[in-house]
């Protein structure tokens, strides 16, 4: 099943998908609860065990008094695994563009407190968003901040989040003047979030910049699933009328999504995550339990027919309606 590693930059490698960590800690949209922490570990093994030994969170993860939870039980149960790929453990966490985060020693420091929450230094580095909408001038001492990181042997690699390729760009040239190319861009990229290489066509010049995409919320954050079918039936919390609003226009999809499956022995799940690493991407699927684990670890080791990628992608695209775009999504 392991499938090799990809390479980002010099000592940094990434399996071909990751484990998405918003979740542990996040009370305010995923209902975590320090309960789960037992078989949040379970599924940090179980995904390391099978090759997926790359997870990314944030600074930002966790609400309220748990902010930074994600990091400090990601170090803890990195600290306490033993088992096969056990040195392959990769930790790439997002610095959160905070409006008092002004100069490179903010991000420095910043970079400094995850470390102290992981126990061990950060593997990857990335901007969580850019200032570029709203606060242009913030984002040069910043982006000189990660720059000072990777110099100063602190990460092995830096990359970007939410950024379009207009800006993509201009903070490439930037960071090639401080001699730091960068290794990773972080989208927000499913069957109902084709924005980014469709309209944005990042794609073309994050090959050109060989620049590895990371695709986030490669679920819809679980409604790829089709687990929540019906209106009745929907998550508590923010992602209730989201999905009241997009499950009555994304039938066509689901449907194709469950065929497709089937006809490949696969859950719908599956399916959406291999879709997104068919299109050249690394996705980053979320999981809370151990049973969801299994279910995306089993996305590799095959691949959807190319016929099968169209067919899916055609019918995204003649869809009413596509998830909402994150607000920080730059051009
Ligand atoms: N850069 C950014 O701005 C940004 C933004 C968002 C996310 N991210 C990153 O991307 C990661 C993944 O995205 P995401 O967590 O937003 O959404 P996602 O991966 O699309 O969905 C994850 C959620 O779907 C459900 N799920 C996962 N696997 C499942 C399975 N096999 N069967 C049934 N349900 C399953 C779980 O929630 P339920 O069980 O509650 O349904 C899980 O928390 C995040 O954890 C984070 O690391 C980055």
């Amino acid at each position: 099943m392991i499938e090799s590693n990809i390479k980002v930059a010099d000592n940094l490698f990434l399996s071909p998908m990751g484990c998405g960590t918003w979740a542990w800690g996040n009370r305010f949209l995923w209902n975590y609860d320090p309960t789960m922490d037992r078989e949040l570990e379970q599924v940090f093994n179980l995904n390391v065990s099978q090759g997926v030994t790359w997870f990314d969170t944030g600074d930002s993860y966790g609400t309220g008094k748990l902010k930074g939870r994600s990091e400090t039980l990601l170090g803890t149960f990195a600290r306490k695994y033993q088992g096969d790929h056990q040195n392959d453990i990769t930790i790439a966490t997002k610095l959160a563009i905070y409006p008092w985060r002004l100069t490179p020693q903010s991000m420095i420091n910043a970079c400094q407190k995850s470390a102290e929450r992981l126990g061990k230094p950060v593997d990857l580095v990335q901007m969580h968003w850019s200032p570029a909408k709203y606060l242009p001038w913030q984002e040069k001492p910043l982006l000189e901040g990660l720059a000072q990181l990777y110099h100063q042997g602190l990460v092995k690699g830096i990359g970007l989040s939410n950024y379009g390729p207009k800006n993509l760009q201009k903070a490439y040239d930037f960071l090639l003047t401080k001699e730091v190319k960068i290794s990773t861009l972080q989208i927000q990229y499913s069957l109902l979030s084709t924005y980014g290489l469709t309209k944005l066509e990042l794609k073309p010049l994050c090959d050109e910049l060989d620049i590895k995409i990371i695709a986030y919320s490669p679920l819809t954050l679980g409604i790829l699933t089709g687990k929540y079918k019906n209106l009745d039936d929907l998550p508590s919390g923010a992602r209730k009328s989201l999905f009241k609003s997009l499950l009555p226009k994304i039938k066509p999809l689901l449907q194709a999504m469950d065929v497709i499956g089937k006809n490949n022995g696969k859950t719908m799940a599956q399916v959406a995550i291999n879709w997104c690493i068919c299109q050249g991407t690394i996705p980053i699927p979320g999981a809370k339990t151990l049973f969801q684990a299994k279910e995306n670890i089993g996305a590799l080791g095959w691949r959807l027919s190319s016929a099968e990628v169209m067919e899916l992608e055609t019918i995204a695209l003649g869809l009413e309606k596509q998830m909402i775009q994150n607000i920080f999504q730059t051009t």
